[in-house]
């Protein structure tokens, strides 16, 4: 049973992420104790419970009624169902005060709600993120005006020649919308609209089979990312063909838009990296050595590099181990410093410019330990060989061009992809 909120169940909404991981708190609070509460403790949890989910489903109707979210009513109709599930649940416990069975309703909805987050919560916060952005531009005139085109940049690269083309090719199709934008010209705004949906529609597909033909990890979680956008962009035009209303749209494109370069950055970066590395025999032979103080961090480490088609991650927690496993010459460290402060020591320092001097090490931390870090060293006379150090809180996938560079330096050969 999941216990705690984490990253991955984020909808990329600040308020609506805080709101998820409250409700999970209070939901296994009530799970775990309700065998040994009393009735009237059962009750003002309970009550406390309804009113907070009633108080969350209408923050995210709100925020999907104000910018347009094409799937407004199929969501709604979901928050309905729950909360009269909700309720009956509750009334039948005011009957009969049958207590396991009230643990096991109460269970029911939690499953329920834990599903419903990476279901529909997730596509809506996406489509909100754009929207949002676009708001905040729309309420300065000023900001509307000098808003700058958005460039392609070399950190949208998915090292893969064509997948690059089309998604290149397809930015450049959402600039043709935003200049038909003036309203003037809607048919051929529907005309750019609807090649844009099947255009994207047959790049997700070509994605996809190389995912397949390549066993990519996480393919099932990129295309269910496939899958919302397609769903969401599709609602969006039907919606408009029935409604007309230029000004209902243009938000809704906007959104998808910033939705299509987020899912470049997030998902087909990743994709694009395991494809242009999976011919190589980089990711079978060298160990991926994982360092953590942080039992999170460390799995989602994990996670990432085994989704990026390493075969060889290994965590190690005691140092012995980690300095013996750092001696040999086809690994590299991955390490992220949390709370480098108390770890400071000299101690550490030393330890650390051993890894540094022995290893290539994929570093991750914070600007501030960054600084304590570079001040430190400098003080023991030591410069940080050419290694690769990052900047967190920052999401992984980001450090990924920096991750290849690495690799090929280990590979001077070819990473050519013979697709
Ligand atoms: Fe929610
Ligand atoms: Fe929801
Ligand atoms: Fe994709």
């Amino acid at each position: 049973m999941i216990t705690k909120w984490t990253e991955a169940l984020s909808c990329c909404n600040p308020d609506i992420d805080r709101q998820h991981s409250e409700l999970i708190t209070h939901f296994v609070h009530f799970i775990n104790s309700h065998g040994s509460s009393s009735k009237e403790q059962i009750k003002e949890i309970l009550s406390f419970l309804h009113n907070y989910v009633v108080e969350h489903f209408a923050l995210e109707e709100t925020l999907m009624e104000q910018n347009g979210y094409p799937l407004l009513e199929v969501h709604t109709s979901q928050h309905r169902e729950f909360i009269e599930s909700m309720k009956k649940i509750v009334d039948e416990f005011k009957g009969d005060h049958d207590v396991t069975k009230l643990g096991k309703g109460i269970g029911e909805m939690y499953n329920w709600f834990l599903n419903h987050i990476p279901e529909e919560d997730k596509k809506m916060g996406l489509f909100l993120q754009g929207a949002l952005k676009k708001t905040a531009k729309t309420a300065s005139r000023t900001a509307l005006q000098t808003e700058t085109i958005f460039q392609w940049n070399q950190s949208l690269s998915c090292f893969e020649i064509n997948i690059d083309k089309e998604h290149k090719e397809l930015v450049n199709h959402f600039y043709q919308y935003q200049r038909s934008e003036s309203g003037e010209a809607v048919e051929n705004t529907m005309e750019i609209l609807t090649f844009l949906r099947d255009y994207i529609h047959r790049h997700f597909q070509r994605e996809e089979k190389l995912m397949e033909k390549y066993n990519y990890p996480a393919q099932e979680h990129h295309k269910k990312a496939h899958h919302d956008y397609v769903e969401v962009y599709k609602n969006l035009l039907e919606q408009y063909q029935k409604n007309s209303d230029f000004s209902y749209i243009e938000n809704g494109v906007h959104s998808m838009f910033d939705w299509f370069i987020h899912h470049i950055s997030e998902e087909d970066v990743m994709l694009g990296f395991y494809l242009k590395n999976s011919v190589t025999n980089v990711k079978t032979t060298k160990e991926v050595i994982i360092y953590s103080d942080n039992k999170e961090e460390t799995s989602l480490l994990e996670t990432f590099f085994s989704n990026l088609g390493f075969k060889n991650v290994n965590v190690y927690e005691n140092e012995v181990d980690l300095r013996k496993a750092v001696k040999k010459d086809n690994a590299f460290l991955a390490t992220i410093s949390t709370n480098t402060e108390q770890k400071h020591d000299f101690l550490y320092l030393k330890e650390l410019r051993f890894f540094l001097e022995t290893i290539p090490v994929l570093f991750l931390l914070n600007s501030h330990n960054k600084n304590v870090l570079n001040s430190a060293f400098s003080d023991m006379n030591f410069k940080i060989p050419k290694k690769i150090i990052e900047v967190r809180p920052k999401p992984l996938w980001e450090i990924i061009p920096k991750l290849h560079d690495l690799l090929f330096e280990f590979n001077k050969g070819s990473t050519q992809l013979p697709v």
